[in-house]
Parts: C-alpha cells; structure tokens; sequence
C-alpha cells in the first residue's frame, strides 16, 4: 500500500538521547551532540528529498541552561559550527531556515549567525526547517500573553478579537500549521515543554533509540505508522 499521500504535512522531533549515547561508548557527553548532529543532517536531508513541508527540531530547551556551562558552551560552538558548514546545503536545497525561542539570550556571535542564516534562506520554498533554540512552550505563550496585552493596551487590537487564531500569530510558529507527528527518541516519553500549544491534537512516536543512532529508515517507519493512524480530532470515523 502506498501510504505516501497519508504522510504528515509537519513533523517535530525532541532530538534527545546523546549525553547517554556517548556515556554508553565512555566518551565525553560533547561527542554524544557531535554524533547527533551527523543524525540531524541525515534527517534534514531525507524529508527533503521526501517532500516534507515543515521539520521542526528541538535543539535546546529554556531548561537546558541549568546544564554544565562547559556543556552548554560546547552546544553553542556546534551550533555556530552546523550553521557556517550547512548554510550553502541549506541554499542548494530550497530550505528555509525558521528560530524558534529566545534568541536574545544567546552569544552575539550565535545570534549574528542565525540572523546571517535566516535572512540568506528567507526566500526559499522547498522546506521549513525550524530549529528551536531557548525555546520553552510556556515561555512562548506567557510572551504571547505579554504582546497581545501592549497590543491592546496601544488600541491594536481588542478583547473580541482573541481566539485561537488570532493567538496563533503571537506563537513562535506563526504561519506553521502544528505538527502532525512529533517524534522523540531516547526511550523518555514526556514532552520536555515543547510546542505545548501546538501539539494539542499531534500524534506521537516514541523510540527507545538514542536521537545519534536515529536513522532516515527509523524516521520513514514513524511516517508509516502515522500514515496508518485514524486522526478523528473529538469527532467519529467516516466509516462508522
Ligand atoms: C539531547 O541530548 C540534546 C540536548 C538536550 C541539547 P541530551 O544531552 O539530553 O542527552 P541525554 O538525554 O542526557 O542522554
Ligand atoms: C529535551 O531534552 C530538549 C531537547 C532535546 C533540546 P532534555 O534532555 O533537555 O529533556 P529532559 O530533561 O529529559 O526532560
Ligand atoms: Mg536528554
């Protein structure tokens, strides 16, 4: 049966498992996010080449700052990396580049980066590839509440106006439909504050694989299943 047309429009995936990837290899947690980025690429690459319309991965988290400053400054070095090596890949593909999260917090260096990144693919229109970075889901809706209020209080908008759509435009994700399948790997099954607006009606693949060891053919077996999936949204099956 060919499921193709059933594949999801959006996938998200919690990119998790690295730390105990190298920890189960006696290497440094830092070579665990040198091999996961080797997977990222892998990825990015095969829902291209597949057509996927929108891949979103988390990359790291408001919460991921209580981690070791060494940690934190070896993520930050390869993102900067990932981005310099990958822009012309990017490019060449017809991707998009979207942030999603608090850039503001990040090194200068990293910002000027993203900015460099998101402006030189803002054109393209084969992908978008959002990457969460100082992303937290209740961060993004309290900064949600936060601009719609300045916005009322300026007389932009008014109360009657607010409702899930409208709301919508205040996200990170403005403009991206939510996710049709969120994938995360690494055995953990909770959501780590990502995307908690937009998953409300997602489905979900779960695998006890480290996100390093995580494959284009893992990845295809996720949008098979979710091809097989009855999406009923609170309603009754059309065939019943
Ligand atoms: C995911 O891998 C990468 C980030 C959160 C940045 P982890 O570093 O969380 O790996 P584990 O969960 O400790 O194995
Ligand atoms: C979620 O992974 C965040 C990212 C993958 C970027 P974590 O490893 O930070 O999540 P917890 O600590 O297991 O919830
Ligand atoms: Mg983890």
């Amino acid at each position: 049966m060919d499921n193709k047309t059933k594949y999801p429009r959006h996938v998200a995936v919690i990119m998790d498992g690295n730390g105990r990837w190298a920890r189960k290899r006696g290497l440094p947690r830092v070579q665990g996010h040198r091999a996961g980025v080797i997977a990222l690429k892998e990825i990015v690459k095969y829902s291209r080449r597949i057509g996927l319309e929108y891949l979103t991965l988390y990359a790291f988290s408001t919460e991921n700052w209580k981690r070791p400053e060494l940690e934190i400054k070896n993520l930050m070095n390869l993102l900067l990396e990932y981005l310099r090596n990958e822009l012309e890949e990017l490019k060449t593909n017809n991707i998009k580049l979207r942030i999603l999260g608090d850039s503001s917090q990040l090194q200068a260096e990293v910002q000027q980066q993203l900015i460099k990144a998101v402006t030189e693919t803002a054109n393209n229109d084969g992908m978008i590839l959002s990457v969460a970075i100082n992303y937290g889901g209740r961060d993004e809706i309290i900064r949600a509440v936060k601009h719609i209020v300045a916005d009322i209080c300026a007389g932009k908008a008014g109360i009657e106006d607010i409702d899930q759509k409208f709301f919508e435009e205040y996200l990170y994700t403005k403009g991206i439909p939510s996710p049709d399948l969120v994938i995360r790997p690494s055995g953990e099954l909770r959501i780590s504050n990502f995307l908690l607006w937009q998953i409300a009606y997602s489905e979900f693949w779960f695998s006890d694989c480290y996100w390093p060891d995580f494959t284009a053919e893992m990845f295809e077996k996720a949008l098979e299943d979710y091809a097989r999936r009855d999406r009923r949204y609170g309603g009754v099956n059309s065939a019943d």
